[in-house]
């Protein structure tokens, strides 16, 4: 791997960064495509975001990732959006221009329904309703990708409904809020169940939806990817329900992504995910 001067520069902003896994998946794409590039860890000071943000512009680096808790503040810093990351509310990607200009995308979405594909092929978003559990960021940007992807229906369910209320409200009539009780009845005829609460983050138990309730057919998917096998994914495939893993979601946003900042798309021969998997002890 080079880093001349003349080397494209990309990167990812948060607060905290130092966990984040986005710099070994994009450097290793780097090292195996051969790249004269560099993609690197960034962690402003929460109050000089916008600041930060606006430094860049003309190209002093070429694209950055953005991660919690700076998405929504990307979105407003940005010159221009793509209409996922306007529907979200929410921006991961942030593209400088050469001509001064700031573009705001979201590879969240795409990330999610590329892991789907991956994981429950030939599965159809637009066949029946979608259940997301929780109400957060997570859940929006979400959102903002199955309906756009064609979902006839979303049930926002969360233990606040006020704020799953909040959440529809911000979309069309195809979005709906219910509480806790409503789950049984909202599960019977889902396509696709989501987690996107962070529920059985480290090994404890996810959200208490009944997955017995839903359709043999129906897919369950767990943003939550340590551990990789999350509680919820487990109870999910005693029931013999398809599942889909956080971890998938996580690199399927990256490759978009990489694409943007450095115009080729991952060398094929690097397996990230295994990469992953040895770095969260599961390989
Ligand atoms: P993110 O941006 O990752 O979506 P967030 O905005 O903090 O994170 O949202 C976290 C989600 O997990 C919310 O839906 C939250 O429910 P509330 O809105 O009721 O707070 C949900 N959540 C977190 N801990 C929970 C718990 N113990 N039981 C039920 N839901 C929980």
């Amino acid at each position: 791997m080079t880093i001349s001067g003349a080397a494209v520069v990309g990167g990812v902003c948060g607060a905290p960064i130092k966990h984040s896994m986005s710099p070994l998946i994009h450097n290793a794409w780097i090292r195996a495509a051969g790249l004269d590039a560099v993609y690197a860890p960034f962690a402003p000071r929460p109050e000089d975001f916008e600041t930060f943000v606006q430094g860049f512009r003309g190209g002093a680096i070429r694209g950055l990732n953005v991660t919690i808790p700076f998405k929504e503040r990307a979105l407003a810093a940005a010159d221009q959006a793509s209409d996922l990351a306007s529907m979200a509310g929410a921006a991961n990607l942030l593209i400088f221009e050469a001509d001064g200009s700031i573009h705001a995308d979201n590879t969240d979405g795409p990330g999610l329904l590329g892991a789907i594909a991956v994981q429950a092929p030939g599965f159809d978003v637009a066949a029946a309703p979608v259940v997301i559990l929780g109400a957060g960021g997570a859940a929006r940007g979400a959102t903002a990708a199955l309906l756009l992807a064609g979902a006839p229906q979303v049930r926002i369910v969360n233990r606040t409904v006020a704020r799953a209320q909040a959440l529809a409200d911000a979309f069309a009539e195809k979005v709906i809020a219910a509480g806790d009780a409503d789950l049984p009845a909202l599960l019977a005829d889902a396509g696709l169940v989501i987690n996107a609460t962070s529920l059985g983050l480290g090994g404890g138990e996810g959200p208490a939806a009944d997955l017995t309730l839903t359709p043999e057919t129906a897919v369950v998917m767990d943003m939550v990817y340590k551990p990789l096998r999350t509680e919820f994914l487990r109870r999910a495939e005693a029931v013999g329900r398809r599942t889909v893993d956080g971890l998938e979601m996580l690199l399927r946003q990256a490759v978009p992504s990489f694409e943007r900042m450095y115009g080729v798309a991952p060398p094929a021969e690097v397996d990230a995910r295994g990469m992953l998997l040895r770095i969260l002890g599961e390989g």
